[in-house]
C-alpha cells in the first residue's frame, strides 16, 4: 500500500514546540515568545531532559555520545540497513526563538510518531538527532557536535573548547549537566541519508510567497575574533592626535567591514555582533577592545576575498592608530552543496503535496552542511514571518509548520523504504 496520504498531526507538533518553548522561556514586552537555552547551560539540560523523555516515550532506543550529542533510533525491518536520520538542534542564541532548530527534532519526533500510530515500518531504522552547540553562540565552532560527529574535529579538541562568556569548559559542562555521554564519536556508521526540517530564518519564502524551500546547500563561514590592544589612557587629557584607541579601531573595523559587504554585493554578508570594551568605562580611553567578525559568502573564492580585504582592512587600521591587531578564528566552513537528488526529492514531495517550492541556498550555519560530508543531505524550509531570528519574535505559522514537517514524512518514507502498514 501507498503511504502517501499519510500525514503528521499537526497539534501534536506544534504542543511539543509549545512545550519545549517553555524550556528557558524569554518574554518580550510586545508579546514575544523566545528561548534562551545557550549551549550546555541548565536551561539546555532541561530542553534536552524533556526531548529525551519523548524519545522513551516513543520507545526508542536512545545513545549520548561523548560530546552529548544525543540519538534515539526506531528499529527498521532490515537489522543491517543504516539509519536514516532526522536531526537539528535544541540550542538556542541567548535572545533565541522557539523554532530554530526545535522544529527539525520535533518535527523527526512526529515522523515517528505518526509512522507508530499508523503502524508503518521502514526497511531502514530511523533516528532522531540532536546534535550539541549547534549555535556557536556559547562555545565556537557553530555545528560543533555535528563536527565531531563525522570527525570533522577530534572529541578531546571540542572537550577542550572555552566558553566565550564565562571561559568555562565545554567538556566540564557537559559533565555537569549530565550529558557526557558513553557512545564514541564520531559515529562508528554514516546515516543513510540525513535530512534537516528549519525555519528559513530570512525574508526570502515570504517575501516570495513560496511554502517550501528546497535547500540547495549552505552558505561558506568565517568567524574571527579580534583583539584591538592600545594605550590606555585620560579621556580628558591626551590629545587626540597622541592616542592608540582601540575603541576607534573597533568602530572603523565595524564601518570597514560593512563597507566590504557593500562592495562586494552578490551573497557576501559581514556582521560585528559582540563587542566588548576593557576597561569600559567612561573616561578612559580602552585598554583592549575584543570583537567578532562573521563573513559568509555562498561562493568559497569570493568569501577568501573578503577574508583578504578585512585583514588588510585591520593591517592599515593597526599602522594608522599605532595598535596591535591580533585575530583568531572561531569558525571556518567552506560553502556546501547537497546532492542534487536530495534537493530533487524535496522539490518533487513537497510539489507533489500541493505546495508552491523555492529551490535556495542557506543563509544560516546548519547541522546538514556537516552531515552532507558523510551521506546524502536534504534540507527543507519553511517561511518565516518577517524573515526574523535569532530574535525572540522568532515565529512560523502552525499551517507553515505542518507543510514541512509533511513534507519531511514523505521524504523520509522514500528514503527508508516504507512496508505495508501492519496490524494494529
Ligand atoms: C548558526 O545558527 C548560524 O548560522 O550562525
Ligand atoms: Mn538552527
Ligand atoms: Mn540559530
Amino acid at each position: 500500500m501507498s503511504h502517501a496520504t499519510l500525514r503528521i498531526d499537526g497539534d501534536r507538533l506544534w504542543a511539543r514546540l509549545e512545550a519545549l518553548g517553555e524550556v528557558g522561556a524569554v518574554h518580550g514586552a510586545a508579546g514575544e515568545r523566545g528561548c534562551a537555552r545557550l549551549a550546555l547551560t541548565d536551561a539546555d539540560r532541561e530542553g534536552r531532559d524533556l526531548v529525551l523523555s519523548w524519545m522513551h516515550d516513543l520507545g526508542l532506543s536512545v545513545v549520548v555520545d561523548a560530546v552529548g550529542n544525543v540519538v534515539g533510533t526506531r528499529a527498521g525491518t532490515n537489522p543491517q540497513a543504516a539509519a536514516v536520520m532526522v536531526g537539528s538542534h535544541i540550542d538556542t542564541v541567548r535572545t533565541g526563538g522557539r523554532f530554530d532548530g526545535n522544529l527539525g527534532v520535533l518535527g523527526g519526533l512526529e515522523v515517528i510518531e505518526t509512522l507508530e500510530q499508523h503502524g508503518v515500518a521502514t526497511v531502514h531504522p530511523i533516528s532522531v538527532a540532536y546534535f550539541t552547540n549547534e549555535e556557536g553562540a556559547r562555545f565556537q565552532p557553530d555545528m560543533l557536535g555535528s563536527l565531531v560527529y563525522v570527525g570533522g574535529m577530534a572529541v578531546e579538541a571540542a572537550l577542550d573548547v572555552r566558553a566565550a562568556d564565562d571561559g568555562a569548559r565545554l567538556g566540564d559542562e557537559l559533565a555537569r549537566i549530565g550529558y557526557a555521554g558513553p557512545t564514541p564519536c564520531p559515529t562508528a556508521t554514516a546515516p543513510h541519508a540525513y535530512f534537516e526540517l528549519h525555519i528559513e530564518q530570512g525574508p526570502v519564502l515570504e517575501d516570495q510567497g513560496f511554502t517550501i524551500g528546497a535547500v540547495t546547500g549552505v552558505q561558506g563561514i568565517s568567524w574571527t575574533e579580534v583583539t584591538v590592544t592600545g594605550q590606555s589612557a585620560h579621556a580628558g587629557t591626551t590629545p587626540m592626535r597622541l592616542r592608540h584607541d582601540p575603541g576607534f579601531v573597533a568602530a572603523a573595523i565595524t564601518t570597514g567591514v560593512r563597507a566590504i559587504a557593500t562592495a562586494m554585493a552578490g551573497t557576501q554578508v559581514a556582521t560585528v555582533g559582540r563587542c566588548e570594551f576593557h576597561p569600559n568605562l567612561v573616561n578612559v580611553v580602552p585598554a583592549t577592545v575584543t570583537l567578532t567578525v562573521d563573513l559568509r559568502n555562498t561562493d568559497e573564492g569570493l568569501l577568501q576575498q573578503a577574508e583578504e580585504v578585512f585583514a588588510a582592512l585591520c593591517e592599515q587600521l593597526a599602522g594608522e592608530e599605532g595598535v596591535t591587531i591580533a585575530r583568531r578564528t572561531l569558525a571556518r566552513f567552506q560553502p556546501v552543496e547537497f546532492d542534487e537528488s536530495m534537493i530533487g526529492l524535496v522539490e518533487s514531495t513537497a510539489r507533489a503535496l500541493g505546495h508552491t517550492t523555492m529551490r535556495m541556498p542557506s543563509g544560516a550555519g546548519h547541522d546538514a552542511q556537516m552531515l552532507a560530508r558523510v551521506c546524502p543531505t536534504g534540507m527543507i524550509f519553511v517561511p518565516s514571518v518577517d524573515g526574523l531570528s535569532h530574535n525572540i519574535a522568532e515565529y512560523t505559522t502552525p499551517a507553515d509548520v505542518v507543510a514541512g514537517a509533511d513534507v519531511l514524512l514523505q521524504v523520509v518514507l522514500a528514503a527508508a523504504g516504507a512496508h505495508s502498514a501492519a496490524v494494529h
